[in-house]
This record gives structure tokens, C-alpha cells and sequence, in this order.
């Protein structure tokens, strides 16, 4: 049998490798909170709407990227056969054949008409009442979601079929075909055709269905949860954390996933409370800056820009694309493409060739207006006052179409291709682009594999010098051969690790049936010291200790051995 691997750009995290993953997360949180921000968790799958309104349906996410599905549109042909027969049972049910009654004659060529996907033969005399049909025509009925030309063929195809039948009744007869539709599904022209009668149904066939997708990001997860519980309401600046997967269908490689995890922030609120304030700008960087060094990550880059409003975005796009059309002609396919349908995605392109000719296009900057200009220039001032070093990128775009005013990455030359942290930007019309009030925000996202890569990557050079050990090992010592004292022992030894780890000890537990020798190269690779329980030492209540650095060994009494293990060595 072959075996099941995890699925392509998915990984497994296993420790040790998970203790950096947690630590990541618990400075986050703690610089976090110093920044008085609370977390939100938002559901990891959302309406397709939100993130083709929000992210922008022309976005690269958007329309190549996520990983969608449509959730419970079932046609329940069960329940509609049931309900069509409770109807219009003729008076002799036994001429209705649904697997309920049987039909004499047909049934060598009902498993093939079921396999078409004609699931009810009815005989002669089940014209439906007020329809008159001739009683003594037979029909095939088909069930189906809506008129298709599907539909209509497979009924075709049952006449043939139940007419070429050697064993089949209907050889002899003009055979009706009628498709039973729920009376939701639009008819179309389908039902002109008069070869098939077309009956609409009453009643409700489907099980609801919505469009649904795996988040691929969480900014607009959280300004859709801001709308629904009104946080905007409460007048004040909403301050939202979250650490979480996301998903998206890139081709994996180094530091890019199907499934990754990110570490972002949002500040939302009513102007009113400060929201599009160049300060927040301000200090969302710094504080980045902030958690960057607290996680140990030297040598990251900020690059800066701003978009500005979406009509300065407009009226950029529209320069760029008449500067593009003498010039794209020599471009990349892709960019070529862009200059029509998108000229600021021509900004991303990565192409070596086409780079100078993307330098000397006209730049943002120049198509700002004065409110954005000066809103740009406060933040780039607080963060020269705040000391947090950046540089300007003119062709920083972001590839969302949320943003406006400030979009920032910080980028780590030791990642290689992928070597965007992080990235983030203010976002003021996105709660309106999805239905809520005005709300300006703006926030970031980490890559949190990435962060990993990037300490790991540091510690490589720096690697940490003490490693990952537990206060004590407790070593049972039994008889294997005797089974009762073995349990004894290990029930003994199990007590005694329970009562070290409510003193606030990390304690790892042999095994009594393991000679003293392999114990104590057990417990060398994970402890610290080392704590034998036989059965001497249970009837003195005098343990035995070795502390492994030090190669001392000592007896102690049960109540004082918390107290020793707890001295650091
Ligand atoms: P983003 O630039 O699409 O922005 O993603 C942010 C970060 O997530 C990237 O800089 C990168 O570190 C990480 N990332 C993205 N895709 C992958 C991947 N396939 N594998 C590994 N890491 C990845 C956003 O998601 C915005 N929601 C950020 C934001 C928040 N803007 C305003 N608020």
C-alpha cells in the first residue's frame, strides 16, 4: 500500500522545532500587550464575498490562489421523488415503479434507466391529475436540479434504451418523457422543445449553499467580525492581534507555503477615535521595529511607501498606463498584460530585464494629492523622531487592493527569494468595500515561517548554549520478572513525579522495568538530575540523587527533594 504523505506546501512541526514556534508567539503577545492590543480569532474559512470584495477579485490571491468550495448545494433527489409520488400516486400504485412497488415486465432495463439517471418509471395511467394526459401513454421521468441540456438527453437516451429492450413492455408504445424540476430552478428555452414535458415541482429540494474559502489572509476576516459585533460603535480604537494559518495555492518553495501560519495586528476604528492619525502609522512601525528585537532578528530592512487615496491610486494607474504603452511592447507577457488590465501590478514584476524600463515610469509620489502628501510626510517625520530606520520604495504597491496611504514591508537579505517578514498598510475604505461603516485601519502580517527561518538561520551562526532539559529524571527501579512489585514501582514512581511537577518542576518519567544503566543514559540526554526509586527508597523514604553535571550523588528525604531539584546547576 502506498503510504499518505502530508499534502504538497503543508508541513508537519515537530519539537524542538515547535519550542521556537511558541516562543515567537509568546513575545508577540507580550510586546503585544504592552501595545495594549487583545486578541481576535476569526473562523479560518470564510465567505468567498469577503475576500473578493475585500482583497480585490483582480488581486493574484483572489483569483488564483484560494482554495474555495461550495458547502452543502445538494440536491436532495430523494426527498423530491418522494414527495412527486405521495402526489400524484395513481390509483393503482402497483403501475409505479420507484423501488416502492413492482413493475412486471420492466425490470431487466430499470437498473440501466437508474444508471442514466432516470429514476422513476411510471406505467401507464400516473398522469398527473388536472394534467390531462392520455392514460394509456407510458412515461419516463427524470428528477434533475434544473433544465439542462443534460437533463434532456439522458431522457432521450432512456427511450432508446427502453425501447430497443428485448424484455422491455415499452417497445410497443409511444413512450413520454417528462423531467421533473424544483419549481426554483429557472426554465429555459429547453421547455419549447415538446419532445420533453417539462413539470415544475413545488417545494424546497436543495440544501442551502454558500460559497466558501479558506482564509488566505485575516485582514478582512477581522474587518468583517468589526462590522458584525459593531465594534465601532463603542466610539473607540479597536487594537486586534492574531496568530493563525492562512492558505494559498502558490507554488511552494523556501519560506512559501499552502498552508503558513501568520502573527498580525490591526488598529480599526471612527475617525473620530483617531483611526487615520499618521501617529498610528507611526506607531505600529515602531512597535514592529520593537518585536523584530525582542525575537533577536537583526539586519531587517523597512521599506516605505504610500499608495495614497484610491481616486491619487486611480489617476496613477491611469498615468501609468499611457506611460506603458510605448514600453510594453519590450516587456515581460505578464507585464505586457498588466499595462492593460492593471498597470500598478506591472510594479511587482520581477524580471530582470524589464527593471529599468520599470525605474524610469513615472512614480506615486508624483500623483498623490496634498492631504496624502502630508499624511505620508507625518509618518516618515515620528518615525526619524522614534529612531526606526526605513527606506522608500517607490514601487511598493502591495499586492491587495485595500490599501491605501502607507504600505510597508520589512524584508531579511537571509531568506533569499521569499524575503518579505512581513507586510502591511493602512486600509481606509475597506470596511465600506465590504458593507460597514467608514473605519480606517491599518495593520501587518508576519510570516511566521519566516520568522522561524530567520532565527533559526541566526541561531546557526549563534547556535544557543544550553539545551532544551528537564529539572529531573525519575527512575523507577524494578524486578522486570515481577510483575506486582514492577507495578508497585511504577505506580510509586508515577505519584512521585506528580507531586515534583505541582511543585513547579519539569520532571520526565522512566520505565521500572529498565535496567539502572539505561536510565541513567536516558535521563543524561534529558535531565538535569537524576532521581532513583526502588524499593529501599520507598520503604526509608531516602532518594537517591545524581546531579549530572557535577557527577554528585546524594541521599535525601522525599519531603526535601523539590527544594534540591530546584537549585540551578
Ligand atoms: P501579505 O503581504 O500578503 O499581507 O502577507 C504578509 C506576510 O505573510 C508576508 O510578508 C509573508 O511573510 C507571509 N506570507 C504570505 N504568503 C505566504 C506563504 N505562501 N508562505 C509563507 N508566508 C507567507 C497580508 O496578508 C495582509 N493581510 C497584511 C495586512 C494586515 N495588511 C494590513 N493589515
Amino acid at each position: 500500500m502506498t503510504t499518505l504523505k502530508s499534502v504538497r506546501g503543508t508541513r508537519d512541526l515537530l519539537p524542538p522545532e515547535t519550542a521556537l514556534w511558541n516562543r515567537i508567539e509568546a513575545t508577540a503577545r507580550s510586546v503585544f500587550g504592552g501595545y495594549n492590543f487583545g486578541e481576535i480569532r476569526t473562523p479560518i474559512f470564510e465567505d468567498t464575498g469577503l475576500f473578493a470584495r475585500g482583497v480585490g477579485e483582480e488581486t493574484d490571491i483572489v483569483s488564483k490562489e484560494m482554495y474555495t468550495w461550495s458547502d452543502g448545494e445538494r440536491f436532495d433527489e430523494k426527498k423530491m421523488i418522494a414527495e412527486w409520488l405521495d402526489r400524484y400516486r395513481p390509483d393503482d400504485p402497483a403501475q409505479v415503479q420507484a423501488g416502492r412497488v413492482k413493475v412486471e415486465n420492466f425490470s431487466p432495463i430499470i437498473s440501466k434507466l437508474n444508471q442514466l439517471g432516470v429514476q422513476l418509471q411510471v406505467s401507464w395511467g400516473a398522469s398527473v391529475p388536472g394534467y390531462p394526459l392520455p392514460t394509456s401513454v407510458p412515461e419516463l421521468v427524470g428528477f434533475r436540479p434544473a433544465v439542462s441540456a443534460e437533463a434532456i438527453s439522458v431522457l432521450m437516451k432512456a427511450r432508446e434504451l427502453a425501447k430497443s429492450d428485448p424484455a422491455s413492455d415499452l417497445r410497443q408504445h409511444a413512450v413520454r418523457l417528462r423531467l421533473v424540476v424544483p419549481s426554483s430552478a429557472a426554465l429555459n428555452s429547453w421547455i419549447e422543445r415538446g419532445e420533453v414535458h417539462i413539470e415544475q415541482f413545488e417545494g424546497q429540494f436543495f440544501a442551502s449553499s454558500q460559497s466558501l474559502t479558506l482564509r488566505p489572509e485575516n485582514t478582512a476576516g477581522v474587518v468583517r467580525a468589526y462590522i458584525e459585533h459593531k465594534l465601532g460603535e463603542t466610539g473607540q480604537l479597536q487594537k486586534l492581534y492574531y496568530i493563525g494559518p492562512q492558505f494559498r495555492r502558490e507554488r511552494p518553495q523556501k519560506g512559501r507555503y499552502r498552508q503558513f501560519s501568520q502573527i498580525g495586528a490591526e488598529v480599526i476604528g471612527p475617525p473620530s477615535a483617531g483611526s487615520e492619525s499618521p501617529l498610528r502609522d507611526a506607531e505600529v512601525l515602531e512597535m514592529l521595529a520593537t518585536l523584530l528585537d525582542e525575537l533577536g532578528i537583526t539586519g531587517w530592512t523597512l521599506e516605505i511607501n504610500s499608495v495614497g487615496s484610491s481616486a491619487d491610486r486611480a489617476r496613477y494607474n491611469e498615468v501609468l498606463r499611457q506611460a506603458l504603452i510605448p514600453v510594453a511592447p519590450r516587456m515581460c507577457a505578464d507585464c505586457q498584460r498588466r499595462a492593460v488590465t492593471n498597470p500598478l501590478r506591472v510594479l511587482d514584476c520581477k524580471v530582470p530585464e524589464d527593471q529599468p524600463i520599470i525605474d524610469s515610469l513615472p512614480k506615486i509620489v508624483d500623483s498623490l494629492d496634498e492631504a496624502s502628501k502630508v499624511h505620508f510626510a507625518a509618518v516618515l517625520a515620528a518615525l526619524d523622531a522614534a529612531g526606526v530606520p526605513y527606506t522608500r520604495n517607490h514601487r511598493l504597491v502591495r499586492g491587495l487592493d485595500y490599501y491605501t496611504r502607507t504600505t510597508f514591508e520589512f524584508t531579511h537579505g537571509g531568506l533569499g527569494a521569499q524575503n518579505a517578514l512581513l507586510g502591511g498598510g493602512r486600509y481606509d475604505g475597506l470596511s465600506e468595500a465590504i458593507g460597514g461603516p467608514r473605519a480606517p485601519g491599518i495593520g501587518f502580517a508576519m510570516g511566521e515561517d519566516r520568522l522561524v527561518l530567520t532565527i533559526q538561520a541566526q541561531e546557526k551562526l549563534a547556535p544557543p548554549q544550553v539545551a532544551q532539559v528537564v529539572d529531573a529524571f525519575i527512575a523507577p527501579l524494578g524486578d522486570a520478572k515481577n510483575e506486582e512489585a514492577l507495578t508497585r514501582i511504577n505506580a510509586a514512581a508515577l505519584t512521585l513525579a506528580r507531586e515534583l511537577r505541582r511543585a513547579g518542576l519539569s520532571v520526565e518519567l522512566g520505565d521500572g522495568s529498565f535496567r539502572l544503566k539505561k536510565s541513567f543514559e536516558a535521563a543524561d540526554k534529558v535531565a538535569r538530575r537524576i532521581v532513583i526509586v526502588g524499593e529501599d527508597e520507598l520503604a526509608s523514604g531516602i532518594l537517591t540523587v545524581k546531579t549530572f553535571s557535577t557527577g554528585v550523588q546524594t541521599k535525601i528525604p522525599r519531603a526535601e527533594l523539590a527544594h534540591l531539584l530546584a537549585e540551578p546547576v
